[in-house]
């Protein structure tokens, strides 16, 4: 019974990794590492599936071979006969399994690890498009150039088109990473690099921030949007538009409001509000999610938020806005009208 339980455990221990490319189901989007989407993690999807094949096989061997030992030397009566002469097999299973197998593993892996290296390194099919991330602790700055689009922790990607995505970091180091889509890459202080996606399928795909940037590292996470082109043009549309202005009372205290309190960190194009710390809020009501990802972009989380960042993530820039009940509930109905 017991080797049975020993067995099964093997087994779940080779279908731990398999289980890491489950997709959730998330609403705010998927995260599978070996549920690849994009050419860039279809390369290293394919990297992942080979060394694990190849590792599990030589796990099964060894395993195999020990369990054939056990049970060989437990069926051996037990007698003072002395051993068998050499003759010679305990040499051919050191130079077998100690040297040639090894050789001829290591070998390839080498070889499927070069192959993925090379297939990443090429810039991918005649990217059109450039997007700039800009890493801030503890959030992600979207730019796009050539229309004149500012985002934050969301981007939309045309399905099928090649987005080169050049990377900076306003202060530490942090890494861009989206698995179902690509690689990670670093944003190095002083340096830019850059990475291609192609999203082959349309969906919400998470992000993370992949290299440790300080206390709240975990909750620094974007989505990109895959769209239908026709989708991700009207995206594009109205992303320039400036927000209509404020059209109910409530909404315009709200806005006054946001002029006296917020405008010196955050920008909020068509109106006076300019301020380059924090995220441009133009669309703020057209994304998923607020903080960084920390939290659903509603009105009770963002109310929850403007309050009191720092119960919510303790060390992010935002400091708590003084407001009282009614000010507070204006600056939510202006926050909702920036579609
Ligand atoms: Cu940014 Cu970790």
């Amino acid at each position: 019974m017991r080797r049975w339980a020993l067995a099964a455990l093997l087994l779940a221990l080779l279908a731990l990794p398999a289980a890491a490319g489950a997709h959730p189901g998330d609403p705010l989007g998927g995260h599978g590492t070996l549920n690849p989407q994009g050419a860039g993690a279809k390369v290293l999807g394919h990297e992942i599936r080979t060394l694990l094949i190849m590792g599990g096989a030589v796990y099964l061997l060894v395993v195999g071979l020990l369990a054939a030992i056990i049970v060989r030397q437990r069926r051996r009566p037990a007698t003072d006969e002395p051993l068998p002469e050499d003759d010679g097999s305990a040499r051919r299973w050191i130079w077998l399994g100690g040297l040639a197998l090894p050789l001829v593993v290591i070998s390839a892996v080498l070889a499927v690890s070069a192959g993925t290296l090379t297939a990443l390194g090429k810039p991918g099919r005649d990217p059109r498009r450039t997007i700039e991330a800009i890493g801030h602790r503890w959030w992600w700055e979207f730019r796009y150039p050539s229309d004149g689009i500012t985002t934050a922790n969301e981007i939309a990607v045309p399905v099928g088109e090649t987005i080169t995505v050049r990377l900076r970091t306003k202060d530490v180091i942090h890494s861009f990473w989206v698995p179902e889509l690509t690689r990670k890459v670093d944003m190095t202080p002083g340096k830019v690099s850059s990475v291609a996606i192609t999203a082959e399928r349309p969906g919400i795909f998470r992000g993370e921030c992949a290299e440790f940037c300080g206390l709240q590292h975990a909750r620094m996470t974007l989505r990109v949007l895959a769209l239908e082109p026709g989708e991700f043009e009207s995206w594009r549309r109205a992303q320039l538009r400036d927000p209509v202005p404020p059209a109910t009372p409530a909404a315009r205290a709200g806005q006054r409001v946001f002029l006296s309190t917020c405008a010196a960190c955050h920008t909020i194009e068509g109106t006076e509000a300019a301020g380059q710390v924090g995220p441009d809020l133009t669309h703020l009501a057209s994304r998923r999610t607020i903080a960084g990802g920390t939290l659903e972009n509603t009105r009770g989380n963002l109310g929850g938020w403007i309050s009191d960042p720092q119960a919510i993530k303790r060390g992010a820039q935002m400091p708590p806005a003084s407001l009282d009940g009614d000010e507070l509930q204006a600056l939510l109905d202006y926050l909702g009208t920036l579609k």
